[in-house]
C-alpha cells in the first residue's frame, strides 16, 4: 500500500469512528503533513482518494469537508460509446417530446436544464434593468449594435484575463443567450451537408442545431471522467474532410467531466494541425468546485481557430439571454451572421448585465452558490446510493449540475423517463444526447436544485421503478 492510500485509511477511520463528524472541515493539507510526517502530495493525493470515495468533500476557499453521507460504492460510469459514421442529425422529435415535460414545473425538476431559480439575484438584476431602460436613449442605442455594448465587452476580455486567457474585446460578440453564440459559430465555419465532430454523449441542442443546419455529425467516443478520445478524433480527422469539432471540456452537458488542462492542449494541437475550427461551449466555466477556475481549450489557441462561446445564463438568470463568442478569426464572420439573424441583443439586458459585473458582489455570490452545488452533488450521489439497485454507477462531477448515471444495461432510460413522469418527476434519458440513440441505460440528473425531503423521495421513487425494469 502507498503512503497516500494509507494516510486517505487513516483519516476513513476517523470518519467512521466519528472522530470526525459529517460537515465537519478535515485538517488543511498543511496541518496535515506536520501531523503525519508526509509530502503535501501525499497529502493532496490521499485527499483526492477519499474524494473519489466520496467521503470528503473539497469546497471552494474553504478546505475538505467529510460529506454529510458517505456515498457508498457508487462506482463512477466507465462506457465509451464506439464511434459512428457521419449521419444526418434526427434528434427533434424525441427532444421535443422530453423538453415538454421540463417545462412543467409541478414536477421535481430533475430533468431541468437550469438550477433552482431561487439561487438567481433577480430583484437586484430588475433593478439595474430597470435603471438600465431609462439611461438608454435614442442618442446611445447605437452603442448596443453588434458587436455588442463595449463595456460589456471590455468586462468580458477582463474575466477571461483574471484566468490567463488572453482574449481581445474586438474578437467578442454578444449574442442572445449561449445558444445563439453556438449558432452563429456553426454559421460561420460549416454549411449544409459539411460534417461536425462531437461528442458521444452530446448536449442536445447541439445536436438539434445541426440537424436545423443540415450538417452531418460524426460522434467520437468520449470517456464519462476524462472527455473526447483523442486518437478517436484524430482518425476521424485523418479520414475524412471535417469542418469543425463542437466540443465542452469544462464540466460537460450531460456527463460533467473536466478534461484536463494537458489534453485541451493536445486537442488545440491536434486540430490546428489538420486546421480544424473548435467551437467550444463553456456555459459551466463559472460553476467550479475546485480552488481555481479551469482554463478553457481556448486558453491554448494561438491561431485564432477556437471559438469560445459562453453566457451568464447558467449563474445570473437564464432569462437575460446575454452570452457571447470569443470567435478569435473568425469574430467578423460572426458578427456579420448575428446583424442579419437578430440584429442586436436585447439592449437593457446587455447594460443591466454589465452592472452587475462590475458590482464586487458577483464573486462573492458565486463562491456561496458552488459551495451550495457541491453539497447538493453529495446529497444527490448518497441518495442515489442508498435507493438505486447494485450495477448503477454516476460521475461525480468537479463543477456544473449535472449527474450521468449508468443504470444496468436491461433498464430502458426512455420507458423509465415515461414512469418517471407519472409520478411527476421530470429527468433527461440518455438516448437524447446520441444522434444513434445510443446510451439507453442512461439518465442525466440534475442537482441544482435546493436538496429537501421532496428530493431524496423522488431519488428513492425513480431508484424503485428502475428496479421494476431490470
Ligand atoms: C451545454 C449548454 N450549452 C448552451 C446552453 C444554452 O445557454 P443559453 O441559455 O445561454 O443560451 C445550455 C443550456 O441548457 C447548455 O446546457
Amino acid at each position: 500500500m502507498t503512503r497516500y492510500q494509507s494516510l486517505a485509511d487513516k483519516i476513513s477511520a476517523l470518519i467512521r469512528e466519528g472522530v470526525l463528524r459529517p460537515n465537519e472541515r478535515i485538517p488543511s493539507v498543511r496541518s496535515a503533513r506536520r501531523s503525519y510526517d508526509v509530502s503535501p502530495a501525499t497529502v493532496l493525493h490521499a485527499y483526492r482518494l477519499l474524494e473519489d470515495r466520496g467521503e470528503i468533500a473539497a469546497r471552494p476557499r474553504s478546505g475538505y469537508y467529510v460529506c454529510a453521507r458517505p456515498i457508498q460504492q457508487l462506482p463512477q460510469p466507465e462506457t465509451l460509446e464506439p464511434r459512428g459514421s457521419a449521419a444526418v442529425v434526427d434528434v427533434n422529435e424525441l427532444v421535443f417530446e422530453v423538453l415538454n415535460s421540463i417545462k412543467d414545473l409541478s414536477k421535481v425538476q430533475l430533468g431541468a436544464a437550469f438550477i433552482d431559480p431561487s439561487f438567481f439575484p433577480l430583484k437586484k438584476l430588475a433593478r439595474y434593468l430597470g435603471q438600465a431602460g431609462r439611461r438608454i436613449d435614442r442618442n446611445t442605442l447605437v452603442e448596443y449594435l453588434p458587436p455588442g455594448h463595449a463595456r460589456l465587452r471590455a468586462q468580458i476580455a477582463r474575466r477571461y484575463l483574471d484566468y490567463g486567457c488572453s482574449v481581445r474585446p474586438e474578437e467578442i460578440i454578444i449574442t442572445t443567450g449561449a445558444l445563439e453564440a453556438l449558432y452563429l459559430s456553426l454559421c460561420a465555419v460549416a454549411s449544409p451537408g459539411d460534417v461536425v465532430v462531437v461528442e458521444s454523449p452530446a448536449f442536445y441542442a447541439q445536436l438539434q442545431a445541426l440537424e436545423l443546419m443540415h450538417v452531418k455529425a460524426v460522434e467520437i467516443p468520449t470517456h464519462p471522467r476524462e472527455g473526447i478520445v483523442l486518437p478517436a478524433l484524430a482518425k476521424a480527422l485523418r479520414q475524412r474532410r471535417v469542418k469543425a469539432c463542437w466540443l465542452m471540456t469544462n464540466f460537460q452537458n450531460p456527463m460533467g467531466f473536466l478534461m484536463a488542462e494537458e489534453k485541451k492542449k493536445e486537442l488545440v494541437n491536434l486540430l490546428s494541425r489538420h486546421d480544424v475550427p473548435l467551437i467550444e461551449d463553456d456555459v459551466y466555466e463559472e460553476l467550479y468546485f475546485g480552488k481555481e477556475k479551469p482554463k478553457p481549450a481556448k486558453a491554448f489557441d494561438k491561431r485564432g481557430l477556437v471559438l469560445h462561446c459562453s453566457s451568464v445564463s447558467k449563474y445570473l438568470g437564464p432569462g437575460y439571454r446575454v452570452g457571447w463568442a470569443a470567435a478569435g478569426r473568425f469574430a467578423t464572420d460572426v458578427e456579420r451572421h448575428k446583424w442579419m439573424m437578430s440584429l442586436a441583443t436585447c439592449m437593457p439586458a446587455q447594460a443591466a448585465i454589465s452592472d452587475h459585473l462590475i458590482g464586487g458582489a458577483l464573486n462573492h455570490y458565486l463562491r456561496g452558490l458552488r459551495q451550495a452545488l457541491v453539497q447538493q452533488r453529495d446529497d444527490m450521489l448518497a441518495s442515489i446510493a442508498r435507493h438505486f439497485p447494485k450495477g448503477t454507477s454516476a460521475t461525480r462531477p468537479e463543477g456544473g449540475y449535472f449527474l450521468w448515471v449508468e443504470l444496468p444495461r436491461s433498464v430502458d432510460a426512455l420507458k423509465l423517463h415515461r414512469l418517471a413522469l407519472e409520478q411527476e418527476i421530470s429527468i433527461a434519458p440518455g438516448p437524447i444526447f446520441s444522434v444513434r440513440r445510443k446510451f439507453n441505460h442512461c439518465i442525466r440528473l440534475n442537482f441544482g436544485y435546493r436538496w429537501s425531503p421532496r428530493s431524496e423521495e423522488a431519488i428513492r421513487t425513480l431508484g424503485r421503478i428502475v428496479g421494476s425494469l431490470l
